[in-house]
């Protein structure tokens, strides 16, 4: 189902996209993956192309519009098609709101949800006139539910998840561009490294007891499931929880 499509992944240089590049190199696809660390996406292209697909890397600071829209470009020019966009890059650096981290709450709203926009705006030109395609957003649980000292990253995950039901509505059944949003819970990678306030560390520390965070292949399968699925389906909201976490 998936083979010969062309899937871009962002923020595939760890984590959750670097697990969904890893799953969906096993279809035999072409996958194209982003990120800024340009060395980890160079040795997953290896990786991918072992495990049979095609891999193309495109070097993106997502907060730059123009780079953004150059990446695309090239995507376009190099395969002539988009089928599937995994809209996954996204930082939570975490703080209570007193501490007035303007600069961390700037990157949020950066990546998470004008970068997000950057890549939408990408394809969807592409997507149109091929008369389909699916993007996947990656927000969150924190997209569902607030928490103190999570207000800006609640903000960025709220945006995502209302962003991709207005995509569903306006995209999917006049377009055929399939809209599903991802929300998983705690997920063990690289995110919290982002984190500088000592409060919000202490508190994860103890909040995190005795809970067994999800591993980012599961919400790769969570990903693989949702475009996989036959024609007239559009896996609209997929919310993937620890067993362990409230
Ligand atoms: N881990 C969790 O518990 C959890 C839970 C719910 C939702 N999520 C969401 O899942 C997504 C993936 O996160 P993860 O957990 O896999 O964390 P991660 O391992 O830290 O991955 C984040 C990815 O985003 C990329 N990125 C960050 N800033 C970027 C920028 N300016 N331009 C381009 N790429 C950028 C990073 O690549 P470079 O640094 O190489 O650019 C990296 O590949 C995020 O949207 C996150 O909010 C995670």
């Amino acid at each position: 189902m998936l083979k010969n499509k062309v899937i871009v992944i962002t923020g595939a240089s760890s984590g959750i996209g670097e697990a969904t590049a890893m799953l969906l190199a096993e279809q035999s696809t072409k996958i194209v993956l982003m990120a800024r660390r340009i060395d980890r996406l160079n040795a997953l292209a290896g990786k991918v192309r072992q495990l049979g697909s095609e891999a193309y890397v495109v070097q993106v600071d997502l907060t730059q519009r123009k780079q953004v829209e150059q990446a695309f470009a090239t995507v376009y020019s190099h395969w002539g098609k988009v089928d599937v966009l995994i809209n996954n890059a996204g930082l939570m650096p975490v703080s209570y709101l007193d501490k007035l981290k303007i600069d961390e709450w700037d990157r949020m709203i950066d990546v998470n949800l004008k970068g997000l926009l950057y890549c939408i705006a990408g394809v969807l030109t592409g997507m149109k006139s091929a008369g389909g395609g699916h993007i996947v957003n990656v927000s969150s649980v924190a997209g569902r539910r607030v928490w103190p000292g999570f207000a800006v990253y609640n903000a960025t995950k709220f945006g995502v998840t209302a962003l991709s039901e207005a995509m569903r509505m306006e995209l999917t059944p006049s377009f055929n561009i399939k809209v599903t949003v991802v929300e998983p819970g705690a997920v063990a990678t690289e995110l919290t490294q982002t984190i500088t306030d000592k409060d919000i560390l202490e508190s994860f520390a103890k909040r995190g007891e005795g809970m067994v965070p999800l591993e980012a292949a599961d919400i790769a399968r969570a990903i693989k499931y949702a475009i996989t699925q036959p024609d007239q389906v559009n896996v609209s909201e997929v919310l993937v929880m620890p067993r362990t976490q409230f």
